[in-house]
């Protein structure tokens, strides 16, 4: 597909974001970045990219709304449910019952929350690090407050895991947020601990890379699995290559680290 924007006025954008520290948009696929690009720019009445970069200049607050809108915030709570039922009998069924789980890359937090629902629910205990590179998407997740309408009928059997605030918004009961610590952490520049979870999600993300980035990120998150533990991505996404990283296809998008 054509380029939207000129080569030399994309790279300079790239450079810029780049030297600043601010973003590596050379590591997501450049026809994604560019659609949504399109869109921030008329949202903020800017036409060329040259425009984008004096106001990033001018402006710092700028940058922070750019991440937000570049960066795709989809989510949902059991996203793909068959997968979470399946999620959770591998790990029953390997006795794997608490310990340490990652959510790389959380957005505002459904999926994290679904993993402590889901565990909770059997009274199962779970240390839970949610992190994503976006600041702002982070300063709302940790609140574990949502509105009524993100809510979905696959909740009603966590009733008891949920208090209501007020007509239009659910927070989860103040367990949750023990249990789960929130972190801006950016997966193309930080790795995760070595070997430390027994369960990394990281669904709908590494889609977003290109191809060189998403090797690097799942080279880190697979070090961040301990041994035997698992690796759960988006029901779409495909992982063909996954014995070069040392894992094995256990059921549709859910791996297992063997070596
Ligand atoms: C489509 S959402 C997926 C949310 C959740 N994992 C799910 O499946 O419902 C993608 C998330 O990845 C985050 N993300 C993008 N680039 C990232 C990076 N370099 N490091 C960490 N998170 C990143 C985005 O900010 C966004 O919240």
């Amino acid at each position: 597909m054509a380029s939207r924007f000129p080569d030399i006025e994309w790279h300079a954008l790239v450079h810029y974001l780049d030297h600043e520290g601010f973003l590596f948009l050379q590591d997501y696929r450049r026809d994604q970045v560019e659609r949504r690009l399109w869109g921030f720019l008329l949202r903020e009445g800017y036409i060329r990219l040259p425009d984008l970069i004096e106001g990033l200049h001018r402006d710092r607050d700028l940058a922070t709304r750019l991440k937000n809108f570049l960066t795709v915030h989809v989510s949902e709570f059991f996203r793909d449910p068959p997968y979470w039922e399946r999620l959770a009998e591998r790990l029953h069924a390997t006795g794997v019952t608490g310990g340490r789980a990652w959510s790389a890359g959380c957005s505002w937090g459904a999926e994290p929350a679904s993993f402590w629902l889901m565990e909770r629910l059997h009274g199962h205990l779970w240390n839970i690090w949610a992190t994503d590179t976006d600041s702002v998407t982070i300063q709302q997740a940790k609140l574990l407050r949502y509105p009524k309408d993100s809510l979905s009928p696959l909740l009603d059997p966590y009733r008891s895991l949920w208090r209501q605030d007020d007509d239009d918004s659910w927070s989860l009961i103040s367990a949750a947020h023990d249990d789960i610590r929130w972190d801006t952490h950016d997966l193309l520049v930080e790795k995760g601990p070595v070997r430390a979870f027994d369960v990394v999600m990281s669904r709908y993300v590494l889609i977003y890379f290109s191809h060189e980035a998403r090797r690097r990120v799942l080279e880190n998150l697979v070090s961040a699995i301990k041994i035997g533990g698992f690796l759960f991505i988006g029901a779409t996404e495909t992982l063909l290559d996954a014995r070069q990283f040392g894992l094995e296809a256990v059921a549709p998008a859910l791996f297992q680290r063997y070596v």
